[in-house]
């Protein structure tokens, strides 16, 4: 029987709609208590460099209203390791950032970046706060994830799930076979896997059943499902997937 799976519900594009229109509504904070009462074990709020969506308060606001973990995803820059350092979150998820993307194109480069990134991971750990890389399955970027002293690392799943909704499966299920090997390889260098981006109802099921997958992230597509059945339900359905995929 596997370890059970975490689900960490991402509220950032909570604060999209709000920023949308300059309102105080919808609150990212409200919406993370719900997803905490629906079931989530963590909340994961990305605090862009040009914050697009989620803000400096937002983050201090979920830091003081959670009692579930809150994982702070964000660029490894110096202004980012300040906040997140006097934020103390439970988690910092590393991610690449440029500012003309949509969203997280792709994973890390870790293997490039180590030397830095092993200072920057160390800062951070010595806080007492988990990291995580968001990364690809390439083995060399799974390798370089445990040399720089990263404890957890977030496997990308957007390919998969575009694959998938491109209808270009024999390709989508080579992606999740190489999402599998490189699970099981990062957990035989110790270090704790998750996986999140772009997971739906729909694509969910066979990333959760990958045994060493111990967290996955998902955000956009429960925020838009939202819409139609309420954020409580969408969570607890995503819940259910998840549980019987297991
Ligand atoms: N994990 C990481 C590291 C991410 O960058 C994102 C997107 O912010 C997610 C998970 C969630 O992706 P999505 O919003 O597509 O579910």
């Amino acid at each position: 029987m596997p370890h059970p799976i975490r689900l960490g519900v991402n509220i950032d594009h909570v604060a999209t709609l709000r920023n949308a229109r300059g309102t105080a509504y919808p609150s990212p904070l409200r919406a993370a208590k719900l997803a905490e009462a629906a079931g989530a074990q963590g909340i994961t709020a990305h605090l862009r460099e040009d914050r697009r969506h989620i803000r400096d308060a937002d983050m201090a606001e979920l830091k003081a209203g959670l009692r579930i973990p809150l994982n702070f995803e964000m660029a490894p820059t110096d202004e980012m390791a300040r906040i997140a350092l006097a934020t103390r979150p439970h988690a910092c998820c590393l991610v690449p950032e440029r500012r003309e993307e949509v969203t997280t194109e792709g994973g890390l480069d870790v293997a490039t970046d180590a030397a830095r990134l092993t200072d920057y991971v160390g800062a951070l750990a010595q806080a007492g706060i988990r990291v995580s890389m968001f990364i690809g399955h390439d083995p060399a970027q799974i390798e370089a994830s445990a040399a720089v002293g990263a404890q957890v690392v977030e496997l990308h799943t957007g390919r998969y799930c575009d694959l998938h909704y491109e209808g270009r499966f024999a390709e989508r299920d080579l992606e999740l076979d190489a999402l599998r090997a490189g699970a099981a390889y990062a957990r035989s260098l110790g270090l704790e896997v998750h996986a999140g981006h772009g997971l739906t109802f729909e694509t969910v099921a066979p990333v959760a059943a990958i045994p060493e997958i111990r967290e996955l992230n998902i955000g956009h597509f429960l925020i838009a499902e939202a819409v139609f059945l309420g954020l409580k339900d969408a969570i607890i359905q995503m819940r259910a997937l998840m549980d019987t995929a297991r």
